[in-house]
């Protein structure tokens, strides 16, 4: 098939814009304002330079790491994505049992479109985890929490670059509305995707996280329902109501990296979203060496934003991540399959990563480390 045919993430992405309404492709595809920070993001990974080893014994090259505590087939984690039904009508679902069986941490958004119950009893054998923005009702916020903790989820990744919506101007012109309309701007772009338009008219409709009177556009509800006040204080209130894990994600500084190792989170995901938030804001695979440096010893680090491919891992790794998060790159293959697109991208940065490793004489994923890379 032309899933299995494909031979990189990138491949994916195109069968992905050919089979999803434009508007749906851009959602997931686009960022914020110039997206200047999704094209540094890559830019940073194409600046990566190598150092391999030679004349190693890299005969296989085990790609197992332990992240909060536990082991992972490799150092990814597929990260929290909104309304994952929209780029599939199997969403989360597919997107778990993905994960499952190839080992690796899913992330549930408190924006999903799939219940945590539903979510954990697809992939009951996985090691799924739950992401929480804030919101404004505080009850809302421990009722959430406590349905993805009775789901088994026991990992908290608390989300803090979302105070307000980003400006995601694809979106904007589009007139994205969430779930998608079919309007007359729309109707003729269906002609061309009858096959996910048939998908999504006759799968059950989207439910998402709302509030009353929300508008249609996402950035209105966003601005509506999120919690724009919260800070660093919140934690102990969210820490308190959560009996597991806690990561926080969307740090950007290396002070602010400092303060969360000094209040004890279990980990710093740092990440710009996607540069789908704040434009301009800096490059995570550039920060990643300071934080690390400045709290690697107290905390788990992870860097979230623009990998495409196992080489990206690896080098994520070798400057001293402890996993990568990825998010467009799992919803490329959703929007382009379903939950055999997605399998097939875990396979390719699985295969891209042992062979990377080889490559670089590093026998083992664990013995990346700053002397075989840098960044040009
Ligand atoms: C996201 N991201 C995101 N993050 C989060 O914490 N909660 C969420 O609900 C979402 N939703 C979401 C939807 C879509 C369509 C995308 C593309 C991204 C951000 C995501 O978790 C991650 O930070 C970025 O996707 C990382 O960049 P890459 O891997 O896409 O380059």
């Amino acid at each position: 098939s032309r899933i299995a045919d494909a031979a990189d993430v990138a491949d994916l992405r195109l069968l992905a814009r050919r089979r999803a309404p434009r508007m749906v492709f851009d959602y997931v595809d686009g960022a914020a304002e110039g997206e200047l920070s999704m094209a540094r993001a890559r830019e940073a990974f194409a600046r990566v330079e190598f150092s391999p080893r030679v004349l190693r014994d890299v005969g296989d090259a085990p790609t197992a790491v332990e992240v909060l505590g536990r082991r992972i087939a490799m150092p990814v984690v597929l990260g929290p994505t909104g309304f994952t039904r929209m780029m599939h009508r199997d969403g989360e679902r597919a997107v778990a049992r993905a994960a499952e069986r190839a080992g690796v941490p899913y992330t549930l958004s408190t924006m999903g479109t799939t219940p945590a119950a539903d979510v954990a009893a697809a992939a009951p054998g996985g090691w799924n985890w739950f992401q929480l923005y804030a919101v404004r009702d505080r009850a809302r916020n421990l009722d959430t929490l406590a349905q993805a903790r009775v789901a088994g989820m026991d990992v908290l990744v608390v989300t803090v670059d979302v105070p307000v919506a980003g400006a995601r101007l694809r979106d904007v012109r589009h007139g994205l509305t969430i779930p998608p309309a079919l309007r007359w701007r729309s109707v003729l772009q269906a002609v061309w995707r009858p096959a996910w338009w048939f998908d999504f008219l006759t799968s059950e409709p989207l439910r998402f996280a709302t509030v009353d009177d929300a508008p249609p556009d996402l950035a209105g509800l966003t601005n509506k329902m999120f919690d724009p006040s919260v800070t660093v204080r919140d934690l102990e209130w969210i820490r308190s109501a959560w009996n597991g894990r806690l990561v926080v994600k969307g740090v950007q500084r290396v002070d602010d990296a400092e303060e969360l190792a000094a209040v004890g989170v279990d980990g710093i995901v740092v990440s710009n979203h996607g540069g789908r938030q704040l434009d301009r804001a800096v490059t995570p695979l550039e920060l990643l060496p300071r934080v690390v440096e400045a709290v690697g010893e107290r905390t788990e680090v992870f860097l979230d934003g623009g990998v495409r491919s196992g080489a990206d891992v690896a080098a994520a790794v070798a400057l001293g991540a402890r996993a990568c998060f990825v998010g467009r790159a799992y919803l490329y293959g959703l929007m382009a399959g379903g939950e055999p697109g997605v399998r097939r991208v875990l396979e390719l940065l699985r295969a891209e990563l042992v062979r990377t490793l080889q490559l670089l004489g590093v026998g083992d994923v664990g013995g990346l480390g700053p002397d075989v890379v840098r960044l040009r």
